[in-house]
């Protein structure tokens, strides 16, 4: 259930391992597309084997679920506006293959979760189903692949599975033993739920800790990218790098789901995401100041390069990206200004007119480092201009 960039892969890789799979989706042109071997997804080497297990019959999409003997929920957890986890997805999903689980199924929740909801499903289930009490397997089984390496680490990461009881744990297991080469850790549902989470979350705390040393540095007079270095010298020190901020559907989304539950208990967790939102408010402002500093010394209005709207380096995923709401925040402070967005890794946005990463760099009066793309450090540091790079393209 969920042919996005989790879904889909998931089920071309079980086909290729021989495993007869239904893909559902209920965007219909998802659908076509994944029907007629085009992947809707970007993922380097995916489309090759989309089309081989589209043509051997293996895999075939559909937009309502088809009968089978194990299911996968693969479908979206935003949180809605207050920071609340969002399982509506799971839930209607799970409503819609509940009339053909029978006896015997396996029912597994990939999507990130908050905790708890693998039993709330279970719940739902039985209220609807009595009869399957006891004589089904569910479990929880969260995705930690990193897109653009997906083929890989689909197959060879390790797995964390829970279920709600050990049957379910065994079962599920036994499942993705058929195409998972990484070691599988049995556990709890809960447990398996709270791990997901907890690794974005254990990610975010520690870029907060980074970015909170480059605000300190900032003020001190010290430059973060080598005290970071000198630092990580120690021999049981280990610094992560500062940025403008933190970004993805993953990172900057999953911690709130812990927080948002246990709000008195979560206070690093809470805190790191103030201070990662709070870094991106802090580049916008350095870059108006800039711009108003230049504009009262040179009396005209500054031409500004933004460098980068990715929410990090080399990827075209502009999702929760920090340096998408800096450019934003410059752009409306100064009326649309002259200020030129560059993203070299794509070709055209809705919302922003795209200048070439080269011209914007040698025609700026303020260069803005947002994104450390690798496109960025081939060009020579201009020392005739002023440079604000949050991401460490030069270090300086
Ligand atoms: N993308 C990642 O790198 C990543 C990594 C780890 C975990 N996750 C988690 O995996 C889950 C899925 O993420 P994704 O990136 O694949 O999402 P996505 O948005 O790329 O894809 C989700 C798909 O589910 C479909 N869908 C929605 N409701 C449906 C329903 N009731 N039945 C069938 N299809 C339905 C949507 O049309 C969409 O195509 C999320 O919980 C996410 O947090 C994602």
């Amino acid at each position: 259930m969920g042919l996005g960039y989790i879904g889909l892969p998931t089920a071309i890789i079980a086909a290729k391992h021989g495993i007869e799979v239904v893909g559902v989706d209920i965007n219909q042109s998802v659908v076509d597309k994944t029907n007629s071997g085009n992947l809707h997804i970007v993922e380097e080497g995916l489309e090759a084997l989309l089309q081989e297990v589209v043509t051997s019959g293996s895999f075939k999409a559909y937009t309502c679920p088809q009968e089978a003997d194990a299911y996968f929920m693969v479908v979206p957890t935003p949180f809605k506006g207050d920071h609340e986890p969002d399982i509506s997805f799971v839930e209607s999903a799970t409503r819609m293959v509940l009339p053909l689980l029978k006896k015997g199924d396996l029912y597994v929740i990939e999507s990130t979760s908050p905790v708890g909801t693998t039993e709330k499903m279970a719940e739902l289930i039985f209220a609807e189903r009595p009869e399957l009490k006891g004589n089904i397997y569910i479990a929880y089984c969260p995705e930690r692949v990193l897109p653009g390496n997906i083929i890989y680490e689909l197959v060879n990461n390790d797995r964390v599975i829970g279920g709600i009881d050990e049957a379910s744990t065994a079962k599920a297991k036994e499942f993705y033993a058929q195409f998972v080469k990484g070691q599988l850790h049995a556990t709890n549902s809960r447990t398996a739920e709270m791990c997901k989470l907890t690794e974005n979350a254990s990610r975010d705390v520690q870029i907060a800790f980074a970015n909170e040393l480059s605000l300190i540095c900032d003020k001190a007079g010290i430059n973060v990218w080598e005290l970071i270095q000198l630092a990580n010298k120690h021999p049981r020190v280990n610094i992560l790098q500062p940025g403008c901020g933190v970004g993805g559907h993953c990172i900057a989304v999953d911690p709130y789901f812990i927080s948002s539950a246990y709000p008195a208990e979560s206070r690093i967790i809470s805190e790191a995401r103030n201070i990662n939102n709070y870094k991106a408010e802090w580049c916008a402002e350095k870059v108006r100041t800039a711009m108003l500093e230049f504009e009262l010394k040179n009396h005209r209005a500054p031409a500004v390069a933004m460098m980068g709207l990715a929410f990090k380096p080399n990827i075209d995923d502009l999702r929760e990206s920090p340096a998408k709401s800096i450019a934003s925040r410059v752009l409306q402070s100064c009326n649309n200004g002259n200020v030129m967005v560059v993203e070299p890794n794509i070709k055209e946005h809705n919302v922003f007119k795209l200048t070439n990463y080269k011209t914007a760099y040698e025609t700026a009066d303020i260069v803005v480092y947002l994104v450390n793309h690798r496109e960025f450090a081939t060009l020579n540091y201009r020392s005739d201009v002023q440079v604000l790079d949050f991401c460490g393209v030069f270090k300086k």
